[in-house]
């Protein structure tokens, strides 16, 4: 199937924005160290240039799961399909992610890092489709609230294509 990409969020946006979040982050760990958890694929570029942004120690750590979903849905069946290096024991954790949907992926996996025992562990998710949540995911520090639609860019993809580009864009199907 042929699909178009429109600009939702433009490259200078999201940048402006990464700025702002690794502005707060380094404000609200002062004194700390912050241990990044990348879920990957998607997590990835916007996880690189937030860590950049962050004034405050910085460690990296990186997992994937599969939701067993459909290419525009997730069925809500997580798998980790790999796992973190490094335990979380003791450290101040943020997760970050691409985006939050219907919610079931971040809120099985925040409670399992959670049975881990970090010193702290919070949520931060460059974009948020609330209109589709299902299942309640309290996140710390977002990007953007966006509308439903299927949106690629910056990490995100569409049947493994459009992860590279340094915009948000919504996927118009022909
Ligand atoms: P959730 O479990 O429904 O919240 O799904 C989260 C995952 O579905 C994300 O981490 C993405 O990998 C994928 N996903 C959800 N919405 C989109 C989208 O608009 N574009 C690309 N991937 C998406
Ligand atoms: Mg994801």
């Amino acid at each position: 199937m042929a699909e178009k990409v429109k600009v939702l969020l433009t490259e200078e946006e999201v940048d402006a924005k990464i700025q702002a979040i690794g502005e707060q982050i380094s404000k609200d760990y002062e004194g700390k160290q912050v241990h990044l958890v990348c879920v990957l694929k998607g997590g990835s570029f916007f996880m690189c240039e937030l860590a950049k942004r962050i004034t405050v120690p910085v460690s990296i750590d990186f997992m994937s799961v599969s939701s067993y979903g459909s290419e525009t849905k997730s069925s809500g069946v997580v798998k980790i399909v790999k796992d973190l290096d490094e335990p979380l024991l003791g450290k101040d954790v943020i997760v970050i992610e691409d985006i939050v949907d219907s919610g079931r992926t971040l809120s099985y996996l925040m409670e399992m890092l959670k049975d881990r025992k970090p010193a702290s562990l919070r949520l931060c998710t460059l974009l948020d489709k609330p209109d589709r949540r299902v299942v309640d995911v309290n996140v710390d520090y977002l990007g953007f609230q966006i509308p439903d639609e299927f949106v690629v860019g910056y990490g995100l993809d569409y049947d493994q294509k459009y992860r590279n580009l340094p915009y948000i864009g919504i996927v118009e199907f022909e």
